[in-house]
């Protein structure tokens, strides 16, 4: 059965869990979500779907969100769905779930991924995690590579799975918190700045998902169309990108099993 994988990555963790997933389903195609984002409908012709990318404010990332309206399903007969997390999934793929019914399409299986978190998180976001985390609920998973098997394993043979996700009131205090961030997201990157290590190499304009960052005098401005997923930080060789309230030394990181080039990429196929 072909599949088709459509994928949302900034510092890796989404990206090398697709490669795994792709590797292991073979006659796979795995999408870049940022490179379709601009186009007004696609169609999803394989039999065989899957969706994953981070959770961002306790729900989808606003880019993954708005991909998710613009897709038709020609033939679709079974979709699964993967969000990486730093321990708090809430009701990202009940989101999803949701989301998907609208086209006559259902979640067959979600699962949460924990992941090692490269993003710098503020105080602020800090605490809140905290917060979430004591009234989450129960949510303890085996390690990325032992999910990995039990997860192809469930895909592979077409299986239904529980759309994973935490308790009743993590999820309602989530989507609350969620609907304000994502406003917030958008023009957060009024918080970047650069510094007198830019080199002006354009890599920032190009990791950017939404194509929010352009070159001026040699510099890049952030337009407010931001998904605040940190890839301009991560990814910039200089660490000449600075976000207000993290600490000026602090080490850029992003998952080791992806390379700059496969973010940017539109994709590949097993
Ligand atoms: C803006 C932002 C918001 C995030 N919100 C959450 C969250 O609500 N819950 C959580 O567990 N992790 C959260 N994370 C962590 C990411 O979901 C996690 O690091 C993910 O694996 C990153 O995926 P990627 O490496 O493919 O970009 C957040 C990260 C960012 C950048």
């Amino acid at each position: 059965m072909q599949t088709t994988i459509y994928y949302f990555s900034a510092t890796g963790n989404s990206l090398a869990m697709a490669k795994k997933i792709a590797t292991h389903l073979g006659n796979t195609k795995l999408i870049s979500i940022p490179k379709l984002i601009n186009q007004n409908e696609i169609t999803v012709m394989t039999s065989k779907v899957g969706f994953i990318f981070p959770v961002y404010a306790w729900g989808m990332p606003r880019i993954v969100a708005d991909f998710v309206e613009k897709l038709k399903f020609k033939n679709t007969e079974y979709a699964f769905a993967i969000a990486t997390n730093a321990g708090t999934i809430a009701g990202t793929l009940l989101q999803l779930q949701k989301a998907l019914k609208k086209s006559n399409i259902h979640l067959n299986a979600g699962f949460s991924v924990t992941a090692p978190n490269h993003t710098p998180l503020s105080e602020d976001g800090l605490a809140i995690i905290k917060f979430m985390h004591s009234i989450s609920g129960k949510q303890v998973y085996a390690s990325y590579e032992e999910r990995l098997s039990e997860i192809v394993s469930i895909v592979k043979n077409n299986q239904p799975h529980k759309i994973e996700t935490t308790s009743w009131l993590s999820n309602k205090v989530g989507s609350f918190l969620y609907k304000g961030a994502m406003k917030t997201f958008q023009v957060a990157d009024q918080n970047f700045s650069v510094n007198e290590n830019c080199t002006h190499c354009n890599k920032c304009v190009t990791v950017c998902p939404r194509n929010n960052i352009k070159m001026k005098e040699n510099k890049p401005v952030w337009l407010n169309n931001c998904e605040l997923c940190f890839a301009c930080f991560e990814w910039c060789p200089m660490e000449a990108i600075q976000y207000k309230g993290t600490p000026k030394d602090l080490k850029r990181s992003h998952n080791d099993e992806v390379t700059y080039e496969e973010i940017i990429a539109k994709g590949s196929e097993t």
